[in-house]
């Protein structure tokens, strides 16, 4: 028996594989985007890109992982030395995503505290969400405290092993997650006004058909796709050297990408509403769970218990993120150095404070710092990694996995694989067609757009 662990069943991978999808992405990034850019229209192209892209690539990852049983470094070296490279672009692409996912994971730790402090009147004070917020983050010393324990709690689940660490804590914090989001769902579409926020999201505008804008929400669909199920950076290429030989890789890659628009659509039914009820800015990013929620926890009844539960759920959606992206640069040390569980994540771990500590300062001491992206745009540090993690590495990294399945080591190669066993895969023709001349050209234009290289809205 080797050492490297296996998950004991497959609802255990589902909920590690489910939890490694959705995370902060799903709750901050997909409810404005989906409401912003075309709501009914926009799920709908988001759905097809799935079909399109996420299927297609959810299943090379998987059988990938599978066959070769290794890290997405060793994974790609054993398909073709040549093509080594690639999986470095994960691990790279883990380190940066994780070094400032740790420091949101921090802050939603902070928020978790002080609604249950607040409850006993010593939370936020007099404060107005916006200035606790900006105080908060441009301390130079706290929200790194709250970091380093962010850090720590992937830590031990790391080091706890496949079977009783992140298998085991997925199946805990991917069911209580789900109903915490129930509960949140229930309270916010049952205040006033909360038609508004629904419409908002639902609402279907099919006009970027005619006005030029079609280009721009196929390229948000696919780049929120991509973050969204944690594609093109070895993620499911780790998780699936995990996984049973009897496992059916096929079901899975419609699985996980179900349950993961199934809770991004649910987090924008429990956010929108509440946001809509209270005449509030519907924007994306931090701010929307930071500060825009505040106002409205702070003027609902038992508003700071929702808070707290609230952020029970974003701390375990980005915990389950995060012990997938440690696993993802762990599974490298354990498998090609050879060393113990606990030195990988230990390494990995003191390093991601390390990155994450400009990230952090990005927000105070820092904040005047302003890092290029290609398209000659300047961003602060957590957009700069975002962005070179998110929008370059992942996107070149599944463009280069496309072309490695379709034309290196061939499609039938995957095919046989998920087919070990005696499974049958059902889509096999649709799946080759689309490797060999569909998915990789859609995220080569991911890649494009994404990065900036390419204006969209200039071609159509
Ligand atoms: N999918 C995660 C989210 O929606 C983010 C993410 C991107 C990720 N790449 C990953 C998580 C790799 C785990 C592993 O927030």
């Amino acid at each position: 028996m080797d050492n490297r662990g296996k998950f004991t069943s497959n609802f255990g991978f589902i909920m590690a594989a489910v939890g490694s999808a959705v995370g902060l992405g799903n709750l901050w990034a997909f409810p404005y985007k989906l409401g912003a850019n075309g709501g009914f229209a926009f799920l709908l192209i988001y759905i097809i890109m799935i079909f399109l892209v996420g299927f297609i690539v959810i299943i090379a990852e998987l059988a990938i992982g599978r066959k070769t049983k290794l890290n997405p470094v060793g994974a790609f070296r054993a398909l073709n030395k040549k093509f080594a490279f690639a999986g470095w672009f994960g691990i790279v692409a883990a380190f940066l995503i994780l070094s400032f996912y740790s420091v949101l994971g921090g802050w939603s730790i902070k928020y978790f505290f002080t609604y249950i402090m607040d409850i006993f009147g010593k939370g936020f004070g007099d404060l107005s969400g916006e200035a606790f917020f900006n105080n908060f983050i441009s301390d130079p010393v706290q929200p790194l405290i709250f970091t380093a324990m962010f850090i720590g709690i992937i830590f031990f689940i790391s080091i706890a092993g496949v079977e009783k660490g992140i298998e085991k804590s997925a199946k805990i914090m991917m069911p209580m997650l789900f109903f915490i989001l129930v509960i949140v769902i229930i309270r916010s579409v049952t205040l006033p006004n909360a038609m508004e926020g629904i419409k908002f999201i639902f609402k279907p505008d099919f006009s970027f058909l005619s006005n030029g804008k079609f280009g721009e929400v196929i390229a948000a669909a696919l780049s929120q796709m991509f973050f969204s199920l944690s594609l093109g950076m070895g993620a499911m290429i780790t998780y699936g050297s995990y996984l049973k030989k009897d496992a059916n890789i096929e079901k899975n890659a419609i699985l996980i990408p179900l349950f993961d628009t199934l809770i991004a659509v649910m987090a924008a039914i429990a956010i929108m509403p509440a946001v809509f009820s209270f005449n509030l800015d519907p924007a994306a990013g931090p701010g929307l769970l930071f500060v825009v929620l505040r106002e409205v926890f702070a003027s609902i009844p038992f508003g700071d218990i929702f808070g707290a539960a609230f952020f029970l759920l974003v701390i375990f959606a980005a915990v389950t993120s995060g012990v997938s992206l440690l696993e993802v640069v762990s599974s490298y040390f354990i498998d090609e150095k050879k060393f113990s569980r606990k030195k990988s994540a230990s390494i990995v771990c003191s390093t991601c404070f390390a990155l994450g500590i400009p990230v952090s300062l990005g927000f105070g001491l820092l904040k005047d710092v302003k890092l290029p992206q290609l398209n000659g745009v300047f961003v602060n540090i957590l957009d700069f990694y975002d962005y070179v993690g998110e929008y370059v590495l992942m996107t070149l990294g599944a463009f280069i996995l496309c072309i490695v399945v379709a034309y290196v080591i061939k499609p039938k190669t995957i095919v046989m694989e998920v087919e070990a066993n005696g499974n049958v895969f059902k889509s096999k023709k649709y799946w080759c067609f689309m490797m060999k001349f569909i998915t990789p050209l859609l995220v080569l234009l991911t890649f494009l757009t994404a990065t900036g290289i390419l204006n969209f809205q200039l071609i159509l």
